[in-house]
Protein backbone atom coordinates (compact mmCIF):
# COMPACT_ATOMS: atom_id res chain seq x y z
CA UNK A 1 0.00 0.00 0.00
CA UNK A 2 1.14 3.53 -0.73
CA UNK A 3 1.16 5.74 2.15
CA UNK A 4 2.78 8.62 1.16
CA UNK A 5 0.90 11.49 0.04
CA UNK A 6 2.00 14.32 -2.12
CA UNK A 7 0.58 17.32 -0.68
CA UNK A 8 2.32 20.00 -2.72
CA UNK A 9 0.16 19.51 -5.52
CA UNK A 10 -2.44 20.84 -3.57
CA UNK A 11 -0.57 23.32 -1.22
CA UNK A 12 -2.63 27.02 -1.92
CA UNK A 13 -0.27 28.76 0.58
CA UNK A 14 2.94 27.56 1.61
CA UNK A 15 3.35 28.18 5.36
CA UNK A 16 6.07 31.31 5.16
CA UNK A 17 3.79 32.98 2.76
CA UNK A 18 1.87 36.08 3.58
CA UNK A 19 -1.00 37.03 1.70
CA UNK A 20 -2.68 40.06 1.44
CA UNK A 21 -5.26 41.39 4.11
CA UNK A 22 -8.04 43.74 4.34
CA UNK A 23 -7.36 44.95 7.99
CA UNK A 24 -5.20 47.85 6.41
CA UNK A 25 -2.04 46.23 7.42
CA UNK A 26 1.47 46.63 5.26
CA UNK A 27 2.08 43.32 3.99
CA UNK A 28 5.19 43.34 5.73
CA UNK A 29 4.38 44.54 8.77
CA UNK A 30 1.38 41.39 9.21
CA UNK A 31 4.28 39.13 8.12
CA UNK A 32 6.60 40.17 10.94
CA UNK A 33 3.31 40.07 13.22
CA UNK A 34 2.42 36.19 11.73
CA UNK A 35 6.56 35.58 12.55
CA UNK A 36 6.09 36.69 16.17
CA UNK A 37 2.45 35.00 16.74
CA UNK A 38 3.70 31.05 15.53
CA UNK A 39 5.87 30.91 17.95
CA UNK A 40 3.83 31.83 20.91
CA UNK A 41 1.29 29.85 19.14
CA UNK A 42 3.28 26.73 19.44
CA UNK A 43 4.08 28.13 23.15
CA UNK A 44 0.41 27.52 23.93
CA UNK A 45 -0.06 24.33 21.84
CA UNK A 46 2.61 22.63 23.98
CA UNK A 47 1.57 23.63 27.31
CA UNK A 48 -1.65 22.54 26.27
CA UNK A 49 -0.40 18.93 26.00
CA UNK A 50 1.89 19.29 28.93
CA UNK A 51 -0.81 19.91 31.27
CA UNK A 52 -3.38 17.31 29.59
CA UNK A 53 -0.73 14.84 30.25
CA UNK A 54 -0.56 15.81 34.15
CA UNK A 55 -4.41 16.00 34.24
CA UNK A 56 -4.57 12.63 33.56
CA UNK A 57 -1.72 11.55 35.44
CA UNK A 58 -2.28 13.06 38.67
CA UNK A 59 -2.66 11.26 41.68
CA UNK A 60 -2.74 11.76 45.67
CA UNK A 61 -4.37 13.84 48.55
CA UNK A 62 -5.57 16.69 46.14
CA UNK A 63 -6.17 14.72 43.05
CA UNK A 64 -9.72 15.75 42.26
CA UNK A 65 -8.90 19.12 42.88
CA UNK A 66 -5.92 19.31 41.17
CA UNK A 67 -6.97 17.22 38.13
CA UNK A 68 -10.03 19.85 37.69
CA UNK A 69 -7.19 22.65 37.92
CA UNK A 70 -5.16 20.96 34.90
CA UNK A 71 -8.28 20.95 32.90
CA UNK A 72 -8.87 24.50 33.17
CA UNK A 73 -5.39 25.14 32.27
CA UNK A 74 -5.85 23.17 29.22
CA UNK A 75 -8.89 24.22 28.60
CA UNK A 76 -8.17 28.15 28.51
CA UNK A 77 -4.90 27.34 26.46
CA UNK A 78 -6.73 26.02 23.58
CA UNK A 79 -9.01 29.20 23.87
CA UNK A 80 -6.19 31.18 23.59
CA UNK A 81 -4.32 29.36 21.10
CA UNK A 82 -7.34 29.38 18.73
CA UNK A 83 -7.46 33.50 19.46
CA UNK A 84 -3.83 33.88 17.95
CA UNK A 85 -4.38 31.21 15.31
CA UNK A 86 -7.31 33.31 13.80
CA UNK A 87 -5.23 36.31 14.22
CA UNK A 88 -3.04 34.84 12.17
CA UNK A 89 -5.09 33.59 9.32
CA UNK A 90 -6.66 37.56 9.76
CA UNK A 91 -3.74 38.90 8.95
CA UNK A 92 -3.13 36.86 5.86
CA UNK A 93 -0.80 34.08 7.79
CA UNK A 94 -0.64 30.27 8.18
CA UNK A 95 -1.19 29.03 11.48
CA UNK A 96 1.73 26.77 12.97
CA UNK A 97 -0.69 23.22 13.43
CA UNK A 98 1.56 20.53 13.37
CA UNK A 99 2.51 19.14 17.01
CA UNK A 100 6.54 18.81 16.03
CA UNK A 101 6.49 21.86 14.49
CA UNK A 102 4.63 23.66 17.23
CA UNK A 103 6.98 22.15 19.89
CA UNK A 104 9.97 23.19 17.99
CA UNK A 105 8.54 26.97 17.87
CA UNK A 106 8.02 26.88 21.51
CA UNK A 107 9.81 28.81 23.99
CA UNK A 108 10.01 26.54 26.81
CA UNK A 109 11.66 22.93 26.81
CA UNK A 110 8.52 20.45 27.25
CA UNK A 111 8.56 17.96 29.76
CA UNK A 112 9.59 14.57 28.78
CA UNK A 113 7.71 11.74 28.46
CA UNK A 114 6.49 9.52 31.25
CA UNK A 115 5.19 10.51 34.60
CA UNK A 116 7.15 12.59 37.88
CA UNK A 117 6.65 13.81 41.59
CA UNK A 118 3.35 15.72 41.22
CA UNK A 119 5.78 18.89 42.80
CA UNK A 120 8.02 18.08 39.87
CA UNK A 121 5.14 18.27 37.20
CA UNK A 122 3.69 21.37 38.62
CA UNK A 123 7.46 23.44 38.81
CA UNK A 124 7.75 22.13 35.32
CA UNK A 125 4.58 23.79 33.81
CA UNK A 126 5.39 27.58 36.06
CA UNK A 127 8.14 27.57 34.44
CA UNK A 128 6.58 27.30 31.25
CA UNK A 129 4.03 30.04 32.57
CA UNK A 130 6.79 32.07 33.18
CA UNK A 131 8.61 31.71 29.71
CA UNK A 132 5.43 32.21 28.30
CA UNK A 133 4.31 35.31 29.99
CA UNK A 134 7.93 36.90 29.45
CA UNK A 135 7.42 36.03 25.51
CA UNK A 136 3.63 37.95 26.46
CA UNK A 137 5.11 41.05 27.56
CA UNK A 138 7.44 41.38 25.11
CA UNK A 139 5.02 41.23 22.13
CA UNK A 140 2.43 43.48 23.29
CA UNK A 141 5.56 46.10 23.62
CA UNK A 142 6.68 45.45 20.03
CA UNK A 143 3.12 44.87 18.20
CA UNK A 144 2.19 48.45 20.42
CA UNK A 145 5.15 50.08 18.45
CA UNK A 146 4.46 48.25 15.34
CA UNK A 147 0.81 49.93 15.13
CA UNK A 148 -0.72 46.42 15.48
CA UNK A 149 -3.23 47.03 18.37
CA UNK A 150 -5.93 44.49 17.62
CA UNK A 151 -2.64 41.94 18.56
CA UNK A 152 -1.69 43.75 21.31
CA UNK A 153 -5.19 43.45 22.66
CA UNK A 154 -5.75 39.93 22.08
CA UNK A 155 -2.10 39.58 23.88
CA UNK A 156 -3.03 41.79 26.73
CA UNK A 157 -6.22 39.65 27.24
CA UNK A 158 -3.92 36.40 27.63
CA UNK A 159 -1.32 37.70 29.84
CA UNK A 160 -4.04 38.32 32.56
CA UNK A 161 -5.43 34.94 32.54
CA UNK A 162 -2.03 33.43 31.93
CA UNK A 163 -0.69 35.54 35.35
CA UNK A 164 -3.31 34.46 37.22
CA UNK A 165 -3.27 30.87 36.58
CA UNK A 166 0.64 30.88 37.60
CA UNK A 167 -0.41 32.66 40.31
CA UNK A 168 -2.69 29.94 41.04
CA UNK A 169 -0.20 27.26 40.29
CA UNK A 170 2.32 29.51 42.56
CA UNK A 171 -0.47 28.56 45.83
CA UNK A 172 -0.57 24.60 44.64
CA UNK A 173 2.98 24.47 45.35
CA UNK A 174 2.92 26.72 48.48
CA UNK A 175 4.55 25.01 51.38
CA UNK A 176 1.24 23.93 54.24
CA UNK A 177 2.03 26.35 56.44
CA UNK A 178 -0.71 25.31 58.89
CA UNK A 179 0.82 21.70 59.33
CA UNK A 180 4.18 24.33 60.20
CA UNK A 181 2.11 26.08 62.72
CA UNK A 182 1.16 23.30 64.31
CA UNK A 183 4.75 22.23 64.53
CA UNK A 184 6.79 25.32 65.28
CA UNK A 185 9.67 23.02 65.88
CA UNK A 186 10.01 21.45 62.31
FE1 LIG B 1 -10.39 14.37 31.46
Amino acid sequence: MNTTTNHSSILRQAPDVIADNVLRLERDLAGSVVNDLNPLLGSLFTLFHQYQKHHWVVTGPQFGQLHDFLKDGYSELHDQADKVAERITALGGVPVSTPARQQELACFETEPEGVFDLRQMLEHDLNAEGDIISMLRVLIRRFNGLGDFASEQILREIIVEREEYAHHLEHYLALESLTRAMHPML
